[in-house]
């Protein structure tokens, strides 16, 4: 029984060879490949790589696809390896019906011709009719190496001659529509005369070949000379293409990113060629539509980080963060993205026309992570001005982290993308005291800050009543939601402090009950055990973080250390956009806050030092002066 080749390829792609092989060998990561001890002869040092779509052996030459791999590795017949292999990636295994073998018998027809137009259109490009179409690409820049390597060519100007041409190889106009290189009149609206009954898809154009993954033409692009629309005009879906699944330039970036090269996602055809002839030979561009997740599947098989450059100009943005928002839901520890940005209206064969390949390569150098990039693709445009603005972009921003299902992952994003979030909207906010002028996102003096933090606070006390404030969140986590913000905008001791605090508002994104038990298991979890045991010490600890008290108390008892900690500069300045908040909303969360604030800075003002570690040694846990007056204060 032969098998749809298409549906062969589609089971290649949807195995992860290094996962299939490395339930039978063990593989460790060797770059871009896996590389490990061969499991078909002896060896003890490994010479056995696992590549994205095959296996070799340098020690005994064994070598194949997933599909031989199983045969060998398990004696499987090849019906049996493939219904393996299908049944593992939920994919049907097709029944060889007439229809079936038909189907099958014209995706093979539809290569011929598709192969038949390409030669077609490149010996026209040649000849006295393609001369203008040759001049452009030349003047564009490309060799006539290029011009071969992607097969360019030239349409001529359409009536019928493509037809002509191809009908010494047995082709038939029917065969050019299934094809997508012409396209049947209306019916309704019959031209006069008999040839007239069939129309050419492309004329007047260059033409660009699209390819599948392994080279073969499945499609063309074809661009007009010179300025006018439509610029570029993309073959239609037809039983071979389908333009949400390939890539463009993908079957030369495959053999690129072997090699070494990063895998770079364009906007463009042209600059996916310009960049191959500069030496970036792992450049892809999509087919006239957003990036899609079917493309990033074939990118990540390439690549863990494949970098996105999109234009310098408004759509190019908006193209960066529709691509970041398809991504989100498929992100794990080990697929991700990088983003380039390019500026003033560049795209990547602008800047190289201009500067040639060392223009591009600091692009390329500069690429920023997801992780890094994506506050400012969601925010970018955004005003954050009302509280009602910062509520929706805050939204925006959780949104986009819960996207991510992995639940650890989603949580550190969560976490990058809020700590900028208060970054930018605690700088942004106006509060008065502070001289107009200057850049909204300017920050306040730092000599200020400095001034203001009392020569007293010695690390060991700030030590203290960091690890007070956390000990009341690890025992009431209950209270984490409404203290987030403040939280972040502390300014913690690094170690314990620091990484308790991370942990546990990366928990609160994902966290579904949110109690003590709950969240110290997840800390012990990520290795944060000997952190909640130094926050949780008894000698010194409050009573707010006593399991008994409270969640009034506790709230109380948290706020307290939080205005020892912030520091009185800082407070001012909370108190004022709170207050400004509450003018604005009247919202009573805010009025809390800002009665919280209040409390927490007179307490500050009077020289309460209750938590100083000195004192707080003398006390019994949950007793003693200390924890009592914390647990009654407000
Ligand atoms: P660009 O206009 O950025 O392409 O469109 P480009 O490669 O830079 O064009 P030139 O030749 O240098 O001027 C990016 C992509 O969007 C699709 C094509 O896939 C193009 O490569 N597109 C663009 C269309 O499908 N139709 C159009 O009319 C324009
Ligand atoms: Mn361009």
């Amino acid at each position: 029984m032969a098998l749809p080749p298409a549906f062969l390829d589609e089971l290649r792609v949807r195995t992860p060879l290094h996962g299939l092989i490395g339930r039978r060998t063990r593989l460790a990561r060797n770059g871009r490949q896996w590389k490990g001890c061969c499991p078909f002869h002896n060896e003890k040092t490994p010479s056995f790589y696992v590549y994205d779509d095959h296996f070799h052996c340098f020690g005994c030459g064994a070598h194949g696809d997933a599909i031989t791999f199983l045969m060998r590795a398990e004696g499987a017949t090849f019906p049996e390896a493939v219904e393996r292999l299908a049944a593992e990636t939920g994919m049907q295994v097709p029944k060889p019906t007439p229809q079936a073998a038909a189907r099958e018998r014209r995706a093979r027809d539809l290569h011929g011709v598709l192969a038949a137009a390409e030669a077609a259109y490149r010996r026209r490009l040649f000849l006295p009719e393609g001369r203008p179409a040759l001049d452009y690409l030349r003047r564009r820049g490309l060799s006539d190496e290029t011009i071969a390597r992607f097969g360019l060519g030239w349409s001529g100007e359409g009536r019928g001659a493509l037809a002509a041409e191809l009908k010494s190889d047995g082709i038939e106009p029917p065969q050019l529509v299934a094809a997508g290189l012409m396209k049947q009149r209306d019916p309704d609206r019959p031209e006069a005369g008999q040839g007239a009954q069939y129309s050419d898809m492309f004329f007047g154009r260059v033409m660009f070949p699209i390819r599948d993954r392994r080279g073969r033409t499945i499609s063309f692009g074809g661009r007009i000379l010179g300025d006018g629309q439509p610029k570029y005009v993309n073959g239609p879906e037809t039983e071979l293409f389908r333009k949400r699944q390939g890539l463009y330039g993908l079957d030369l970036a495959r053999e690129g990113a072997f090699r070494g090269a990063p895998v770079l996602v364009v906007e463009g055809y042209m600059d996916v060629i310009a960049l191959h002839q500069a030496g970036f030979a792992g450049a892809v561009a999509p087919l006239g539509t957003a990036l899609t997740s079917e493309q990033l599947e074939l990118l990540w098989q390439l690549s863990p980080e494949p970098v996105l450059c999109f234009d310098g100009d408004a759509a190019g943005a908006r193209a960066a963060a529709r691509a970041a928002e398809t991504a989100l839901p498929l992100l794990t520890a080990e697929r991700s993205l990088k983003l380039a940005a390019l500026s003033g209206g560049e795209d990547p064969d602008t800047l190289l026309q201009k500067g040639g390949p060392r223009a591009f390569q600091p692009v390329l150098d500069g690429a920023r992570t997801l992780s890094a990039a994506l506050f400012d693709l969601l925010a970018e445009g955004r005003p954050r001005q009302t509280p009602e603005q910062r509520a929706a972009l805050r939204g925006r921003l959780e949104e986009a982290a819960r996207a991510i299902p992995d639940r650890v992952l989603s949580g550190e994003y969560r976490r990058t993308l809020l700590d900028r979030f208060w970054e930018e909207t605690r700088r942004a906010a106006p509060g008065p005291g502070r001289r107009g002028g200057g850049a909204p996102w300017a920050g306040r003096p730092a000599a200020f800050r400095i001034m203001a933090r009392p020569a007293v606070d010695s690390d060991a006390i700030r030590r203290e009543r960091a690890r007070n404030l956390l000990a009341i969140l690890v025992r009431h986590p209950l209270l984490l939601p409404e203290v987030e913000e403040a939280l972040m905008s502390l300014d913690l001791p690094a170690g314990e402090a620091e990484g308790l605090r991370a942990a546990m508002l990366a928990w609160l994104g994902t966290a579904e009950p949110l109690d003590s038990a709950a969240l110290t298991g997840h800390l012990a979890q990520c290795g944060m055990g000997n952190a909640v045991t130094w926050a949780t010490r008894a000698t010194g600890l409050c009573a707010a973080a006593q399991p008994t008290a409270q969640p009034k108390e506790a709230l109380d008892g948290w706020w307290h250390f939080f205005g020892l900690l912030r520091g009185e500069a800082d407070l001012v300045q909370d108190l004022a956009d709170a207050q400004r908040q509450l003018t604005e909303t009247y919202d009573p969360a805010a009025q809390q806050r800002l009665i919280r604030l209040k409390r927490a800075l007179d307490a500050l003002r009077r020289g309460e030092t209750e938590s100083d570690p000195d004192e707080a040694a003398e006390g019994e846990p949950g007793e003693g002066p200390q924890a009592s007056r914390a647990s009654t204060i407000g």
